[in-house]
């Protein structure tokens, strides 16, 4: 008998200042706290049968730091880089550098927001980006980067014929 294929493990990153959901500006980034998001990424990654973890950081080095340290154990990262996505090409570098398929999301619509926010120095290398939805944004995301890992294609794509 052919024998169980191994559950795919996923890295949750959360950049700085989403320690402080919940009190963080609540009419833009909700009342939910980090542990609430925490709590919903593991209810749909056990439904999913994927397994997670996460880890929170706000300064630059630590998250790359930690990002190398976890690529060993994942198979991609779900990504909410905070600040740094519009300015960090070291952070990056780090998730292109560990070589490991990543979903970019954020709970504000960053479009709809300063001009500085539209430029995100990750989405360009994501395998996807997800804005807007709140909490639901890390849940879209993570259903999407399950299924670019276990079907190897980019959600949405594959079906209607384009490239
Ligand atoms: C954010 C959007 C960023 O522009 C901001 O700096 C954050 C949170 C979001 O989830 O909406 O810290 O990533």
């Amino acid at each position: 008998m052919a024998a169980e294929p191994e559950a795919l493990r996923l890295g949750v990153v959360h950049g700085p200042n989403l320690n402080l959901l919940g009190r963080r500006e609540p009419e833009v980034y909700g009342r939910s706290t980090l542990a609430d998001v925490n709590d919903r990424i593991r209810a749909l990654a056990e439904e999913l049968g994927v397994e997670v973890e996460e880890f929170q950081a706000s300064g630059e080095g630590e998250l790359i730091d930690r990002i190398h340290d976890m690529a060993a154990r994942v198979d991609g990262f779900l990504v909410n880089a905070g600040a740094y996505t519009h300015t960090s090409v070291a952070l990056l570098d780090a998730l292109v550098g560990v070589g490991r398929p990543f979903v970019e999301v954020h709970l504000s619509n960053v479009h709809a927001r300063e001009e500085f926010r539209r430029r995100s120095l990750l989405a360009p290398r994501a395998v996807g980006v997800v804005v807007g939805f709140g909490v639901e944004s890390y849940l879209l995301g993570l259903r999407g980067l399950a299924l670019h890992l276990r079907e190897g294609r980019r959600p949405g794509r594959s079906d209607r014929g384009g490239p």
